[in-house]
């Protein structure tokens, strides 16, 4: 039995759980299709004087390990998938960096921070071809959107800032990844959820798949359900890259 076996079948699987996934994250996400860099100097101009962050959806930490090495911020990192985990607590052990393990659904609020952060996290934002931006959220349902936003107005400090990154248009395609490995990626709509299944593969055989499950709002919903918790909406950052709404 292979460790993802044994790891899925010890424990209950949870929706969205990073679990096949987790073993090619890295090579996906490093291999030359995206510039952390950039998303530091983005985030460190939004930022400002912010230093007391909560990530959510941290993943492996790629996007934490770059922040720390830039500025000294205080992160608290959760993520409700163990197996990325695993890679977080590795990649960030000479670093002062909270993690948990936890669905920030039920994160406690009894504390509150100066800014959150979902770099492609818990809730995530597509700016479409058309012009259009739509909010996608891993969460059961559009209320349960709104009971997390709720909550996440509830961790921030007044005047803090909720920081969402931006991607380009979810499609299908192909793309290599290593020497050997394709990565591939479908996409479905049905009413109000997107299904994105990944694909890691060799010439020979499918590696590993999965899917995940989001509900999607488009522009005007997405706006009115942060506006509806107390959000105030500052628009998108001078970079385009991160949607900026505030406390
Ligand atoms: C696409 S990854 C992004 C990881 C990381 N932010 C990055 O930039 O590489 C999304 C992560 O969000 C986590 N996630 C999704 N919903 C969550 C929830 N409700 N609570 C905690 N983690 C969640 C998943 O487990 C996964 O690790």
């Amino acid at each position: 039995m292979s460790n993802i076996d044994q790891a899925s079948s010890a424990t209950i699987r949870k929706q969205n759980e990073y679990i096949e996934l987790a073993q090619f994250y890295d090579l996906l996400m490093q291999a030359g299709y995206y510039d952390h860099q950039a998303f530091v100097n983005s985030l460190a101009l939004i930022l400002g004087s912010r230093t007391k962050i909560l990530d959510v959806g941290i993943g492996t930490g790629l996007l934490t390990e770059q922040m720390l090495q830039v500025q000294n911020y205080e992160i608290t990192g959760v993520d409700f998938s163990e197996e990325m985990l695993v890679k977080a607590r590795r990649r960030l052990s000479d670093y002062n960096v909270k993690l948990l393990n936890l669905d920030i659904r039920d994160y406690p609020e009894n504390e509150s921070f100066q800014s959150i952060i979902s770099s492609g996290g818990t809730i995530c934002i597509s700016h479409q071809d058309s012009g259009q931006y739509r909010l996608y959220s891993y969460c059961d349902d559009k209320l349960d959107h709104l009971s997390l936003l709720r909550k996440l107005y509830n961790l921030l400090e007044d005047d803090g800032l909720l920081i969402i990154s931006i991607q380009g248009e979810h499609k299908n395609y192909s793309k290599a990844i290593s020497e050997d490995i394709t990565y591939s990626q479908e996409i479905n709509y049905s009413g109000d959820y997107m299904t994105k299944w990944y694909t890691f593969s060799n010439e020979e055989k499918i590696l590993s798949r999965q899917s995940v499950k989001l509900v999607v709002f488009d522009e005007i919903e997405m706006i009115n359900s942060f506006t509806e918790v107390g959000f105030k909406s500052l628009g998108v950052d001078q970079s385009n890259k991160f949607y900026v709404f505030q406390r």
